[in-house]
């Protein structure tokens, strides 16, 4: 069988195959914390330091290779020492998405692999479009809870599994310790690929939702049902459409990430030490 057909036909068992890859690739038998650096994120990752290892995530079983631009598809292994305890980072630069059509298993294959290598929390950012207009482009905006417009789960069965705490109220406190100014919001999961409607924008906002993007929901269930806790950080890189006017373009999207880089990076590595 291949790597892609355990995927599809057993994704724990190809999340466990991963994740003993991982173990023996890094020679670090159990990480702590994983990072999902959506788009315009990876630069972010840089303020890390250097990794204490990388691969291409296609190396490794059920992973497939990266779709877009800004998404670089990389595995890096991060030791973070802070006073004297060793944290062990697990990132993944990039992730599949729903939009590029392949199922939901490659979407959350990153976070069950993680879970799998041992990490107890789950962070996962993105890019998102502000519905709320409060928010200004280049703001990040940690996750409070989401609308699933997609109605597409990484569950079957009967797998009743309550989301009251999805987006771990403990870890959001310890970011807001970090940064005081940070707000809080409810982002909608978007399929994509197209942008939304004005019309589509204006439905959510009635309905409670102050950011939309196209990734991140899945993935947040897929590593809660496994226990692993989950912050989510959303960084506006653009005005929902018909907020102002303006179209939307993934280059713009693609830009808003990179200058906000330095920050985002900076609220990451004084972050993660203090979760575990
Ligand atoms: N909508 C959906 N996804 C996005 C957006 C948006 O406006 N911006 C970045 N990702």
């Amino acid at each position: 069988m291949t790597s892609t057909e355990l995927l599809y036909s057993d994704p724990l068992a190809a999340a466990t195959q991963a994740a003993k890859e991982i173990a023996d690739r890094t020679g670090v038998a159990s990480h702590d914390v994983a990072l999902v650096m959506g788009s315009g994120w990876v630069s972010a990752a840089d303020a890390l330091g250097a990794p204490a290892y990388e691969c291409n995530a296609d190396e490794l079983t059920g992973f497939l290779p990266p779709a877009v631009e800004g998404h670089s598809g990389k595995v890096r292994s991060y030791e973070l020492v802070e006073n004297g305890k060793k944290i062990r980072a697990l990132v993944f630069l990039g992730r599949t998405h729903l939009y590029e059509g392949k199922g939901m298993e490659p979407v959350v294959h990153g976070v069950r692999t993680a879970v799998k290598a041992g990490c107890k929390v789950v962070i996962l950012t993105n890019a998102c479009g502000g519905i709320n207009t409060k928010y200004k482009v280049g703001q990040p905006v940690l996750i409070r809870d989401h609308i699933s417009l997609t109605a597409a789960s990484p569950l079957s069965g009967a797998t009743f599994i309550d989301l009251t705490d999805l987006y771990s109220k403990r870890i959001r406190a310890i970011v807001k310790q970090e940064d005081s100014s940070l707000e809080e919001g409810v982002y909608v999961h978007w399929r994509g690929p197209t942008y939304e409607t004005p019309a589509e924008i204006l439905m959510m906002r009635t309905m409670g939702a102050d950011l939309v993007g196209m990734s991140t929901v899945p993935e947040a269930i897929a590593a809660h049902a496994l226990g692993a806790e989950v912050l989510g950080i959303s960084l506006v890189t653009n005005a929902a459409a018909g907020v102002t006017g303006e179209k939307l373009n993934h280059e713009e999207v693609i830009a808003a990430g990179k200058a906000a880089a330095d920050r985002m990076g900076a609220l990451l590595s004084s972050t993660i030490p203090k979760l575990i």
